[in-house]
């Protein structure tokens, strides 16, 4: 409990899923919570569920920039800064090589990579300025082993590994530390759409025998967003039950 007591964090696709259970875990470790996500449905359930905590929403999409720039400022202007932005939002388009079309593989990229360097140019300038801040992105355990039908999402989460990696040298000398969670398969709406018979056979695949739950990767954006992480830079956490060792 209050590990993160009065920091300013920003949540990115914090409506649904796992950014939904960060989102919650971050009020709970004491931080003024600003969730960032397209679904304004979603985003207004979670304010409402949440009443009378420290919780924004904004209707942002990740991949505007114009959109992107407006929302830092307001909160640079209400909150005076923003102490850890959580790169959460991504999107899946599967199909095969053969098969993906343009508009498939765009649409990831455009979520999956640009959306997380829209946010982190963003809000690192900010963070430059303290001399302090905190930025984990979401990766996937397919990001380092690859996946039948994934071109698309696989090069953006292998993408988010490399940038990890030079933006944790870029802005390690300006005092923040980034670093990428990279989830097993988790139990949202995302794995859904995966046949029963897969998920059975990933469970058997995986040494701690199930899928991963929302709160287990939550967990992990806490732990490298706190104090007990400032030593931790450049690095992909694997929160994947040891499905990739
Ligand atoms: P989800 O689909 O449940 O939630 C994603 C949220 O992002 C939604 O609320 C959606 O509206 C929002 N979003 C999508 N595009 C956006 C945009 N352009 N701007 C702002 N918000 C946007 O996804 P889930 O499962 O919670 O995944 C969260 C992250 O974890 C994603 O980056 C995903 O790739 C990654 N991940 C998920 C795994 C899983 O098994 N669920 C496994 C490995 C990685």
């Amino acid at each position: 409990m209050n590990r993160l007591k009065d920091k300013v964090a920003v949540v990115t696709g914090g409506a649904n899923g796992i950014g939904k259970i960060t989102v919650e875990k971050f009020l709970q470790e004491g931080a003024k919570v600003i969730c960032w996500d397209i679904n304004k449905e979603a985003g207004e359930k979670l304010m409402e569920q949440n009443k009378g905590k420290s919780l924004e929403f904004q209707q942002v999409n990740t991949v505007n920039r114009s959109e992107v720039d407006q929302a830092v400022a307001y909160i640079i202007k209400t909150y005076g800064c923003i102490d850890i932005l959580i790169n959460n939002a991504g999107i899946t388009r599967d199909a095969t090589l053969r098969k993906m079309t343009q508009e498939q593989w765009q649409s990831v990229l455009d979520v999956n990579l640009t959306g997380v360097f829209n946010c982190t140019q963003a809000i690192s300038e900010h963070m430059v300025e303290k001399g302090s801040g905190k930025i984990v992105s979401a990766s996937s355990v397919v990001g380092l082993y690859g996946n039948f039908g994934q071109s698309n999402y696989v090069a953006t989460k292998s993408g988010v590994i490399g940038l990890t990696k030079v933006w944790a040298r870029e802005l390690g000398r300006k005092g923040i530390n980034v670093n990428a969670v990279a989830p097993g398969f988790i139990a949202t709406e995302m794995v859904e759409t995966i046949p029963e018979k897969v998920i059975k056979d990933l469970e058997t695949k995986t040494p701690l025998g199930r899928l991963g739950k929302p709160e287990d990767i939550a967990n992990a954006y806490v732990f490298l967003s706190s104090e007990e992480a400032s030593f931790i830079n450049g690095t992909t956490l694997s929160v994947d039950g040891g499905l990739v060792m």
